[in-house]
């Protein structure tokens, strides 16, 4: 074998058995025990945050959907930040507040847009919840119960944010969604398991506020603003996992879902570029480790095999080799 087919050959190699390699770790991690004690009872204050741009269609449902969750309503605050929406988003939160009196329902509205994680640290400002719940309005909870299942796993003191596993709506393009959300179910919690995912989903995400105050709240350079708050927070020491036992249905978009996957995951790259794996514990460096290689690297080396490849056709060598 010539040196660039053998070059070519490794490339490939790495290109498809990290992955796979790293999804065997996952699994033999998946068998080991949590070491957390979630407490069913722990019922602390809670604050959900609802950061609303034009979501006039979703956010009477989403508020909704929260006030149907069996979590104590005195010790519930919702605050839906919205950020100088034109469809009516912010005149329909208050409608809907004055309706339930009975829910602690505080519309705040900003004067301009500045974004996602400028509006939650708007509602962090004011929060007066225990914990600092974070859901996107365009989600759903399917559970009842997944305010008291967050909120169970942050009563172990070792634990300082959790997130929910994901389920794509069953409408659009959510069959190819669902495929790839498996295996990324199982890898989130794997690493949770082992000490604490870098991946965390702004459909649900709890985290003590205390800690979030200490992190300096959302980051507004960062688009993956949920995964980086929870990453510093793991980077203090505590663990921020994904709940084995919490779901959300997260919307997939019918018109544009391959921009809306690229967005993402420019989000999850900028994210994991500025975490730096040597300043987490030790347990979660090699889960930043190989996040990083995945995310960062490991797509550029199927562009160097395609390259060898055709550097190798150029000198008529593959054809060459076909033939014998
Ligand atoms: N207040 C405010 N201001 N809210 C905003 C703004 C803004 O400028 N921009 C977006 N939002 C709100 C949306 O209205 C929605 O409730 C939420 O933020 C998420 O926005 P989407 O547009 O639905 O984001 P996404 O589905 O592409 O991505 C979401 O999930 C990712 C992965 O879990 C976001 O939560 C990302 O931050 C997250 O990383
Ligand atoms: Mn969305």
């Amino acid at each position: 074998m010539d040196p660039l087919t053998a070059l070519g050959a490794a490339l490939a190699a790495a290109h498809f058995g990290t992955p796979l390699a790293y999804y065997a770790a996952a699994r033999r991690w998946l068998k080991t025990p949590w070491h957390i004690k979630p407490d069913p009872t722990y019922a602390p204050t809670a604050t959900v945050a609802i950061p609303t741009y034009n979501e006039a269609r979703n956010i009477e449902e989403k508020l909704e959907d929260i006030y149907r969750q069996d979590y104590p309503r005195d010790r519930l605050e919702i605050i839906v930040v919205d950020s100088a929406s034109t469809d009516g988003t912010a005149e329909k939160a208050r409608r809907w507040a004055t309706a339930h009196p009975d829910a602690d329902v505080k519309v705040v509205e900003e004067p301009q847009r500045r974004g996602k994680a400028s509006a939650l640290n708007a509602a962090l400002d004011t929060a007066r919840g225990e914990v600092f719940v974070i859901t996107d309005a365009d989600c759903r909870w399917p559970q009842k119960d997944a305010l008291r299942r967050a909120v169970s796993w942050l009563a172990d003191p070792a634990v300082g944010a959790v997130t929910c596993l994901k389920k794509p709506a069953a409408d659009g393009p959510a069959g190819v969604e669902a495929g790839y959300r498996d295996r990324y179910n199982i890898l989130r919690l794997a690493e949770s398991k082992k000490w604490a995912t870098p991946i965390f989903h702004g459909e649900l995400a709890a985290y003590k506020t205390e800690l979030l105050r200490k992190v300096g709240g959302f980051p507004l350079d960062i688009g993956a603003d949920d995964s980086h708050t929870a990453a510093k927070i793991a980077a203090m020491g505590y663990r921020a996992i994904a709940a084995e036992d919490l779901w959300c249905v997260e919307a997939v978009p019918h018109n544009g879902y391959h921009k809306w996957r690229i967005r993402r995951a420019q989000h999850l790259l900028q994210h994991l570029l500025k975490t730096p794996a040597a300043e987490a514990p030790p347990p979660m460096r090699p889960i930043l480790l190989a996040e990083k290689y995945l995310h960062l690297a490991n797509p550029w080396l199927l562009l160097a095999v395609v390259a060898a490849v055709k550097n190798l056709r150029d000198k008529g060598l593959v054809w060459e080799m076909q033939e014998k």
